[in-house]
Parts: C-alpha cells; sequence; structure tokens
C-alpha cells in the first residue's frame, strides 16, 4: 500500500513543472508558447535566460531526488524506489497540474539516475556535456547521456531495477526528443546560445 501510495506522491511531485512556474512569475508567459515550446530547463535558458535557466535544472534535478527519497521512505523494496523516480519523469512529461503538456524529462533523470546510480550518471554526464560543449546541441547531448546510463550500469554491475529504470528512462528520452531527433538529423537543430523562435 505504502508503496503505491509513494509512486503517486512522485507522479505529483514530478508534475509541479518549475519551467511553466516560473516562466509565469518572472515574466507572465506560458513557456510552451515560447522558443521549442518544450517545458524544460534548456527552453528557459533559451527564452528567459541563464539564472532562470540553471534555477529550473536545479529544481528538476531536486525533484528527481525528492522522488528517490520518497520511494526509499515509504518502502523497503528494491523496486519502489525506480518506480518513484519513473512516475517523477512521467509526471514531467505529462504533468496533471498542466494539462498533461510537459518537458521530457532530462533534468529529473538526472536527478533520479544520480541518486539511484551515483557513478554510471557521473560517467554518462561527463561524456554528456563534453557532447554539449563540442556540438552545442543540448538534445543530443541529453539523448546521449539516457543511453549511455544502461551501458554504464551493466559495466558497473548493478542490480536488475536500476538496470531496468535506465531502460525505461532512456525509452521515455527517445520518445520526447522524436522532434529534436528529426531536426538533429536534418542539421536544423536549435543550437545553445541560439535564441530562435519554434
Ligand atoms: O532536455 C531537453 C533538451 O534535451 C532539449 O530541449 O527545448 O531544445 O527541445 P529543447
Amino acid at each position: 500500500m505504502f508503496d503505491i501510495i509513494a509512486v503517486v506522491l512522485s507522479y505529483l511531485l514530478g508534475s509541479v513543472s518549475f519551467s511553466i512556474v516560473i516562466a509565469r512569475l518572472v515574466k507572465g508567459i506560458d513557456i510552451r508558447q515560447h522558443g521549442s515550446g518544450n517545458a524544460g530547463a534548456t527552453n528557459t535558458l533559451r527564452v528567459l535566460g541563464k539564472g532562470p535557466g540553471i534555477l529550473v535544472f536545479l529544481l528538476d534535478i531536486a525533484k528527481g531526488i525528492a522522488a528517490i527519497a520518497i520511494g526509499y521512505a515509504l518502502s523497503d523494496g528494491a523496486w519502489t524506489p525506480v518506480l518513484c523516480g519513473l512516475a517523477a519523469i512521467i509526471g514531467h512529461n505529462w504533468p496533471i497540474w498542466f494539462r498533461f503538456k510537459g518537458g521530457k524529462g532530462i533534468a529529473t533523470a538526472v536527478g533520479v539516475i544520480a541518486t539511484l546510480a551515483f557513478f554510471p550518471a557521473l560517467y554518462a554526464g561527463i561524456v554528456a556535456i563534453a557532447i554539449i560543449a563540442i556540438t552545442r546541441y543540448v538534445s543530443l547531448g541529453s539523448l546521449i547521456f539516457a543511453a549511455l546510463t544502461p551501458l554504464f550500469i551493466i559495466w558497473l554491475d548493478f542490480s536488475w531495477p536500476l538496470l531496468a529504470g535506465a531502460l525505461a528512462i532512456c525509452a521515455f528520452s527517445f520518445l520526447r526528443h522524436r522532434t529534436n531527433i528529426v531536426k538533429l538529423a536534418q542539421g536544423t537543430e536549435n543550437k545553445l546560445g541560439a535564441k530562435k523562435e519554434a
């Protein structure tokens, strides 16, 4: 019973879309109608600048960490924290508080994976940051982070529940980045630092 409560609470927490809240507070706009249209840290950076972008990134990471903490607090099962992390990402992507139109879940996934499997997240994060620094494509770095974490989890011999969770996060990430993948292939993807309305 507490497992179900933990997962539901994590979904409700994940549904608190900080980019939407902060864009409304700072500029009175719906972030989903600007830039790439995504309710996430990258688009907040693009539309509102560095301060709000970094704040949203940190809060979305914290949301992922908090969901895992809820899982550990309410259950001692190996699967519950993983399911709580997934629920937070699902909430971020399809938020109940904002008509189910949210983000792509990467910052929340960083918080989730870093809490569950620190070194896989660290190694994948280092590669992702290098890719973003070289190419200026945040979406490419995000996809590489999502794809590498299950591989590092296998390599470092983490548990099955963590591998299953990382694979599910990878699947969600690719699903939510469909438009970015097409734009990357066409060479029309937004680069970091380039202001562009969708
Ligand atoms: O995490 C989201 C990022 O990978 C892409 O965001 O706004 O460029 O679609 P955006």
